[in-house]
């Protein structure tokens, strides 16, 4: 199949009336799926009232069946549609956090969007993105839109078109270029059906700033201890991981730097993940940095791009420092872990 690649300036005043966003919305409207842009990563959209067009998210990304979908919408009036009920600590929180980077998990009102969207689930995932073109595509075709990541399955989320192309190209029928994302880390999944909200997956909002409105919030458990099964079914599933084995390194940069050493000496191209305040103090076949340490959000930011990088490279093994586990540090580490399949070395 041919992909369409059409570029939109996010900046730009009426974007309702932009041929690209037209021709985006009713690729939509005719069931076929599209890339477009988000303000955390981009997404593959499509029709989530129709089987079809879900069925052609899946096949594309080449993502299991079991695995739901987020449904993305432009105005708060297209929940009622197909969720039973907005809590109120809910409500709270779209009030607060929407258009941004925040899934809520609704009860499910049968019947209504495509059964395959939500993975034949009792609830539904739904998120506003804050993205002006996201938000013109999604506002002209007037539909309820299911987006993943717009990655192949498996492989680091898409900070820019480039990234999509290079996985889906062929696959979809169109990409719409909007720029690099920003946020760079998915959103932040919260379950509202239980009495106190659970997070499901750390990402753009931070469990600090929910709390903030809502009081406690508590984090599902699996997501800190392997042997438990998460309640997001994404989240058991090997993601975001370079080509080249990973291992997370909690320690010193001496320590980091001798491991470094002794793969170099077996003949081995050695990647290091560090940032701009340290990248300098390696020596390794490729040193990549991810951001600034001191600002945690700049790691987001470039986290996937940083990932996808290391394939160019052909690397055969990669080391990668860790970060604090607070704020936005939430979200990249439990992208890390991931990315590395759980290898961690300690000094
Ligand atoms: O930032 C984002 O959320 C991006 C952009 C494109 O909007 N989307 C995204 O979608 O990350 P995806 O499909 O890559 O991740 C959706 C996550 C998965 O972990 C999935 O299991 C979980 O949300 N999820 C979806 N529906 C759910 C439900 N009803 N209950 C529990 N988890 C659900
Ligand atoms: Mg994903």
């Amino acid at each position: 199949m041919k992909t369409i690649l059409l570029s939109v300036d996010k900046s730009v005043d009426n974007l309702m009336d932009n041929p690209q966003v037209e021709k985006a919305a009713s690729l939509l409207a005719e069931n076929e799926v599209v890339a477009i842009p988000t303000e955390t990563v981009y997404g593959l959209g499509g029709n989530a009232e129709n089987d079809d067009a879900v069925q052609k998210i899946f096949s594309a990304k080449g993502r299991p069946s079991d695995n739901p979908l987020i449904i993305h919408i432009a105005d708060k009036s297209q929940l009622n549609g197909f969720v039973e009920e907005i809590p109120e600590k809910a409500s709270i929180l779209m009030d607060k956090f929407w258009p941004g980077p925040l899934t809520i998990i609704f009860k499910k009102k049968p019947g209504v969007l495509s059964e395959k969207a939500t993975a034949g689930l009792d609830t539904i995932a739904v998120r506003m993105p804050d993205h002006p073109v996201a938000l013109a595509i999604l506002k002209k075709c007037g539909l309820p839109i299911a987006a993943p990541s717009a990655n192949s399955s498996g492989k680091p989320s898409p900070t820019t078109a480039k990234h999509v192309k290079d996985d889906l190209e062929g696959k979809i029928a169109g990409i719409i270029d909007g720029g690099p994302t920003g946020v760079g880390v998915e959103s932040t999944v919260v379950d509202c059906t239980e009495q106190v909200p659970v997070i499901l997956r750390p990402g753009g909002v931070t469990k600090e700033q929910l709390e903030k409105v809502i009081g406690e919030v508590v984090t599902d458990p699996a997501l800190l201890n392997e042997a438990e099964k998460p309640k997001a079914p994404g989240m058991k599933y090997k993601h975001y991981a370079p080509d080249a084995p990973m291992y997370l390194v909690k320690g010193s940069q001496k320590f980091l730097q001798e491991l470094v050493d002794e793969k170099r000496k077996k003949g081995l191209r050695v990647g290091v993940l560090t940032t701009e305040e340290r990248q300098e103090d390696y020596q390794a076949d490729i040193v990549l940095a991810c951001g600034k340490r001191e600002s945690l959000p700049t790691v987001a930011s470039a986290l996937y791009d940083t990932l996808r990088s290391f394939n160019d490279e052909h690397m055969d093994i990669i080391f990668s420092e860790v970060f604090p586990v607070e704020g936005v540090g939430q979200a990249i580490m439990n992208r890390l872990l991931k990315a590395a399949g759980n290898k961690i070395i300690s000094e």
